[in-house]
């Protein structure tokens, strides 16, 4: 079996747009790979070094999102990048081959230093990012990376690095790994913008009923349908993307309500929201138990970083061999 490996940075609840953009494939993977998913807190503490104090919290409950969601700990490693303490060993290794130039020309890193105003992200561990990301993935020699469009250039840049270890100390330690991009076209927050806790547009897996249904009230639709007998343009609505992403079975009816002006747009998303919240409603109730239980998610986390440590140690064993 090939290994897959990704991550998730643990900065603060998780939203129906890490469920398709990522969680969904996750979870599909564990059938067919050795799956091995990563609570990135050191990427997390690389933007969030000021507010850290609740990153543990964070930790657990990504934890439980994660388990309510269906990654199974019997199957896959899920483990706390900090547990296993090689991953800033490869991490050190690769810093020292990776040159500056491929660190300043990352796409990613230029962008995210243009937009984002509300953390500082001017530091010297924030240029290595990458390299670190490229530990996480060559430690387990992951064959395959599920991941987002945004982390393309990280992975471009784990492939670059890892040939430039194998060519500088002549074994082939690393072999290169392949993106799998999630099938699905990118969900856009309730306002339409990017979907991001930032700006506070998302609906969120813990969100309880009513908040979904407020939420959903508030979504954006199609700005030509001003009136009820107006007719609409389904396929220019962010509300029939969600119907689209989470409730397929329905989307013929709403296209025919929608462009026959048959059903307004306040009702139109009254049902979004009941769909959604039935949607939702096992990965909550799984989620409050799971969490009624800490000492069950601090011994799956525990199993993983011992199972992770294992693999990450006889990677660190050859790596080491080739370097000294
Ligand atoms: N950088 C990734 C993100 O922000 C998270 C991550 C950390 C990751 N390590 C990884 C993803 C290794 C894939 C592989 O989404
Ligand atoms: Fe969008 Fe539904 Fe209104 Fe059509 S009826 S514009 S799909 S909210």
């Amino acid at each position: 079996m090939k290994t897959v490996f990704s991550g998730m940075r643990p900065t603060g609840k998780l939203h129906l747009g890490h469920l398709v953009g990522a969680l969904d494939s996750w979870v599909r993977l564990q059938d067919t790979h050795r799956c091995v998913y990563s609570i990135a807190d050191w990427h997390a503490l690389m933007g969030e070094y000021e507010h850290s104090a609740g990153m543990a919290v964070n930790i657990l409950e990504m934890a439980a999102d994660w388990l309510a969601c269906g990654i199974d700990p019997k199957r896959s490693i899920i483990f706390v990048q900090s547990d296993v303490p090689q991953h800033l060993e490869l991490q050190m290794i690769l810093s020292c081959l990776t040159p500056l130039g491929w660190l300043e020309r990352n796409p990613t890193y230029k962008e995210q230093l243009r937009e984002v105003t509300t953390r500082d992200l001017q530091t010297y561990a924030f240029l290595g990012y990458p390299v670190l990301q490229a530990a996480d993935i060559l430690l387990y020699k992951a064959g395959a990376v599920p991941i987002g469009e945004d982390q393309l250039p990280h992975l471009e840049l784990t492939r670059e690095i890892s040939r430039r270890f194998n060519f500088i100390y002549k074994k082939d330690v690393f072999e290169d790994c392949a993106a799998i991009l999630t099938p699905v076209p990118r969900l856009m927050g309730l306002d339409g913008r990017k979907m991001s806790k930032s700006y506070g547009n998302t609906i969120n897996l813990c969100d309880a009923p009513e908040e979904i249904l407020r939420k959903a009230a508030g979504m954006m639709t199609d700005p030509r349908r001003q009136r009820l007998k107006d007719a609409g343009h389904p396929d220019d609505c962010n509300v029939f993307a969600y119907y689209k992403a989470f409730l397929p079975a329905r989307e013929t009816e709403v296209r025919a309500w929608c462009e026959g002006a048959a059903k307004g747009c306040t009702d139109c998303k009254k049902i979004l929201a009941e769909g959604l919240i039935e949607y939702l409603r096992p990965i909550r109730e799984s989620r409050v138990r799971i969490l009624a239980d800490k000492g069950y998610i601090t011994e799956v986390l525990r199993d993983g970083a011992m199972r992770a440590g294992a693999i990450a140690a006889a990677t660190m064993k050859e790596v080491r061999q080739a370097v000294f």
